[in-house]
């Protein structure tokens, strides 16, 4: 079995881009599922209940969220009514949505967890705690687990890595933007990358127009970052061969498409 991963998309040259190549990554690639990272998808600031239709209309099956969860406040009227849009488990006790949905995949059921690091990041319960309990909870119904971990710093993801190695089928980190070259099965199991980078502009700074970034960065003054309009853009992203029997991986690939690495389709 096969899941498709496919990392932060940034606005709309980050949706194009999953319209453009879900369908030939699905023909490719014969993912049971895929799971695309959407809380950039609204001009780099969460997402709309729209988008969150257009992803399920091109192939996507669940949605992952992170610290942009809240940005478009129109979240807080949908988020209850969706069945496949989720949102970092560690926010506290009675906020909105829920961290954890089980997936159908062809005859399996695959349970996706998102999860939020702490570090450089907004304190919210203990990422490695929660994933505790719903690893416990999820492998009571599926050996096969997905988790998105949304976190800053490689330490912090690695440690998620580890912490539930031989316990999930993959961990995949995300919010950074940048692919990191880590990809791997861990001695228990599991499939690690700490950063499956983003979908979007390509020539910008993490997504954004790189202009007022620099600028910021010179001046220290408040700036507004939007996303470019026009220009080159890439997809990031992961592909995961699951064992059908022990729910552990075989193996992890990245995928990067731009036009330094052009999509094959071999
Ligand atoms: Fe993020």
């Amino acid at each position: 079995m096969e899941l498709l991963f496919i990392g932060d998309i940034v606005g709309s040259p980050g949706r194009d881009m999953v319209s453009e190549y879900l369908p030939k990554l699905k023909q490719k690639y014969r993912p049971s599922m895929t799971i695309i990272n959407g809380e950039n998808a609204a001009g780099g600031r969460g997402i709309t209940e729209k988008i969150y239709k257009t992803f399920m209309n091109d192939g996507a099956n669940v949605i992952t969220l992170g610290n942009h969860t809240w940005d478009n406040r129109d979240i807080f009227e949908f988020i209850d009514g969706t069945k496949w849009l989720i949102r970092p488990a560690n926010f506290p006790e009675g906020v909105p949505g829920k961290g954890i949905a089980y997936v159908p995949a062809g005859e399996f059921e695959v349970a996706v967890i998102n999860l939020q690091g702490r570090v450089f990041m907004s304190d919210l319960d203990c990422p490695f705690k929660k994933a505790d309990e719903l690893v416990e909870e999820a492998r009571r119904r599926t050996p096969f687990i997905f988790v998105d971990f949304h976190a800053e710093t490689t330490s912090e993801k690695q440690a998620m890595g580890w912490f539930l190695d031989g316990r999930v089928t993959a961990v995949v980190g995300t919010h950074t933007h940048v692919q990191t070259a880590d990809n791997r099965v861990l001695p228990g199991g599991t499939a690690y990358l700490t950063d499956a980078g983003m979908t979007g502009p390509y020539d910008g700074i993490l997504g954004m127009e790189k202009e007022a970034i620099i600028k910021k960065f010179q001046n220290a003054l408040p700036a507004r970052f939007e996303v470019p309009k026009e220009g080159r853009t890439q997809l990031s992203g992961c592909i995961i061969q699951v064992d059908r029997k022990t729910g552990l991986a075989k193996s992890i690939r990245r995928i990067l498409i731009n036009e330094d690495h052009p999509f094959s389709d071999y």
